[in-house]
């Protein structure tokens, strides 16, 4: 298979349309069979419940070229039990894990010319999504819903690739006590497009939300895990019930303590205590992990020891493990892997 000729190691994190892919509807409680389409458009309803009431829900996740070229992806099975998790809270029909994981890996192998090469720094980033679209003009969930799967190849999801970001405190809340701030529901990004605006205003990176009961404690960004350093070498992410409960951060949770024999605290961070880490991070799979260097808190600077120039040495050793797990060169724990093609 001839891979598509585009520059790999310019791209960025953008949308560059495929040759295919996936639709699936729900209509009268059950789902079709789904296929592969040509078609890039989606022709619904004005009334459509997405468009009225943004009942829509999407999953992100990525398949990579291993050094043996290959094209596999990384669980799988994970994207699609929170894709479930996702649609049950907000009313929609669950689209089956097995279907989910064959719509996934039919979408990969019909666009696999698409898939970066080894070594080129980009990968395939594939988005899942869901959404009611008959026409609903009360407040109920819809009765009709389309699933698809669109991927594009993606190179760093911020401009600098890994240079560390600087992040600031929001004043806004990403999501409520006891809300959606744990499903991966469109909503929870729209609310975060202005407070994106405004710190990109200010010359930052990213937010840093606080937890909406308290404001004292750390939750995530817009999208993306925390995950810390401690100076003895701990690794501490934050735990809440209202963060996205992401995929690349149990990974990693699992890497540090199986692969890098690194303890690792999964608890309540408070921001009174960011002056003490010595490194940080946020963990996606767009971000992958990308390092923070600098955070400000209104008037105050928390700088980072590991600095503004470079990952910091336990973020590094992290980056690497996870990155040669998903290419192949390192490894995986069993059932991590799906071979594509
Ligand atoms: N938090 C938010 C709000 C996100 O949008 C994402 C991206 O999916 C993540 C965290 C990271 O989750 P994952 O590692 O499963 O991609
Ligand atoms: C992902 O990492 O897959 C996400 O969905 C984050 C998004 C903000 C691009």
């Amino acid at each position: 298979m001839e891979k598509k000729d585009l520059e790999w190691g310019k791209l960025g994190f953008g949308y560059i349309e495929t040759d295919y892919r996936f639709v699936s509807n729900y209509k009268d409680g059950a789902w079709d069979e789904g296929t592969l389409t040509k078609d890039s458009q989606v022709v619904i309803s004005e009334c459509a419940a997405v468009l009225q009431y943004a009942q829509t829900i999407f999953e992100g996740m990525k398949a990579y070229t291993t050094k043996d070229g290959r094209i596999v992806t990384f669980r799988p099975d994970l994207n699609a039990e929170r894709m479930i998790s996702s649609a049950k809270r907000l009313e929609m029909p669950v689209y089956p894990k097995e279907k989910f994981i064959d719509a996934v890996c039919q979408t990969i192998k019909a666009n696999a010319a698409y898939v970066p090469p080894y070594g080129s720094g980009a990968t395939l980033y594939v988005r899942p999504y869901m959404f009611g679209s008959n026409a609903v003009i009360g407040v109920k969930p819809a009765d009709e819903y389309q699933f698809r799967v669109f991927v594009t190849p993606v190179g760093p999801y911020f401009k600098g690739g890994i240079k560390p970001l600087t992040i600031c405190v929001s004043d806004f809340d990403r999501a409520a006590p006891h809300g959606t701030g744990n499903i991966k529901a469109g909503l929870n990004y729209a609310m975060s497009m202005h407070p994106y605006i405004e710190c990109h205003k200010k010359g930052y990176d990213e937010n840093m939300y606080l937890d909406p009961a308290t404001r004292t404690k750390v939750e995530e960004t817009g999208g993306a895990n925390f995950l810390f350093v401690t100076k003895d070498g701990k690794l501490v992410t934050p735990k809440s019930d209202s963060i996205l409960p992401s995929i690349t951060r149990r990974s990693l949770v699992y890497v540090a303590q199986a692969y890098l024999g690194l303890e690792v605290e999964e608890r309540e961070v408070f921001v009174d205590e960011l002056g003490e880490f010595a490194e940080c991070g946020l963990c996606g799979t767009a971000a992958v992990i990308s390092p923070v260097g600098k955070i400000v808190l209104h008037d105050k600077e928390i700088a980072l020891p590991s600095g503004m120039n470079e990952m910091g040495p336990t973020t590094k050793k992290l980056y690497e493990t996870l990155t040669g797990i998903q290419m192949g060169t390192i490894k995986a724990p069993e059932g991590w892997i799906y071979e594509v093609c």
